[in-house]
């Protein structure tokens, strides 16, 4: 008999299996939210992992939404905190928020310099107004030699417009319109209030440009093989990559 609470070994990344079951999840996302953000929160877990064991470790999660990834990252043995400043994403209806919740801004995370050996952030880049500040401030709170994951779907991606994508190919306010035309749904995002247009090129620039930083790996996170190849085709890139990993470590 099948074991439910077993957890499955981890999928090959990058591997066709991997992403075929991040994307069929992530088509069911509505239905089965738990499966979808589980299998994330593990996919995401095992990514760290290559790079730094998490038992014993202080993670944190920045823009950490409802807690998946945190609930996955002390399921691993790491010391982790989630700071989130919507209290409806930390707490939807039927959730208690994960141990270590704190209702906090990552501009602004109530943290001292280097608390971190892991600061963690996923698809939160492309919501914030000013993304650099926003990682300036995960890069303070990493200790010396500690790891920075930050990921973000990028504007020219085909799930760019979020909800409304492929729409937000005609531009923003065209894409929201139709979306909410055809659907009679009010939009989740507006461009300028929620969610602003990051570019891979020029994320990849800033990030290399920095001296507290540097790039371990730029790649697309999802992608089923060669993974850090679409990041470094000028123009291509913001199409095809989707969504980019950094992996960044926090300079001496
Ligand atoms: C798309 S959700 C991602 C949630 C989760 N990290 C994930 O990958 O499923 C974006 C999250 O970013 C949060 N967010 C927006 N602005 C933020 C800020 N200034 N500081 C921290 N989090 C922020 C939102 O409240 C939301 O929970």
């Amino acid at each position: 008999m099948k074991d439910a609470s077993r957890t499955p070994p981890p999928l090959r990344d990058p591997s066709f299996r991997r992403s075929a079951a991040l994307l069929r999840a992530f088509l069911n996302e509505q239905e089965d939210p738990e499966h979808c953000y589980t299998l994330l929160a593990r996919d995401a877990a095992d990514q760290v992992q290559r790079y730094v064991p998490l038992k014993d470790r202080v993670v944190v999660d920045v823009g950490g939404g409802t807690g998946y990834f945190a609930r996955e990252f002390r399921r691993r043995g790491a010391e982790t905190y989630l700071f989130e400043p919507d209290p409806r994403a930390l707490t939807p209806a039927g959730h208690r928020p994960p141990e270590g919740s704190v209702l906090a801004d990552g501009y602004l995370l109530p943290l001292a310099d280097g608390a971190a050996d892991v600061c963690f952030s996923s698809n939160v880049l492309e919501h914030v107004a000013d993304p650099q500040t926003f990682l300036s401030e995960m890069v303070r709170v990493t200790r010396p030699g500690g790891l920075i994951y930050v990921s973000f779907t990028n504007w020219f991606s085909p799930w760019g417009g979020h909800e409304w994508a492929p729409w937000h190919y005609l531009g923003a306010d065209r894409g929201r319109r139709r979306f909410e035309r055809r659907t009679g749904r009010s939009a989740k995002h507006t461009v300028g209030e929620n969610l602003f247009p990051i570019h891979v090129g020029t994320t990849l620039r800033q990030v290399r440009e920095r001296e507290d930083v540097a790039v371990v790996s730029a790649r697309a996170r999802y992608w089923p093989l060669l993974p850090s190849l679409p990041p470094r085709i000028p123009v291509l890139r913001e199409f095809v990559t989707w969504n980019l990993l950094l992996i960044l470590r926090r300079c001496p």
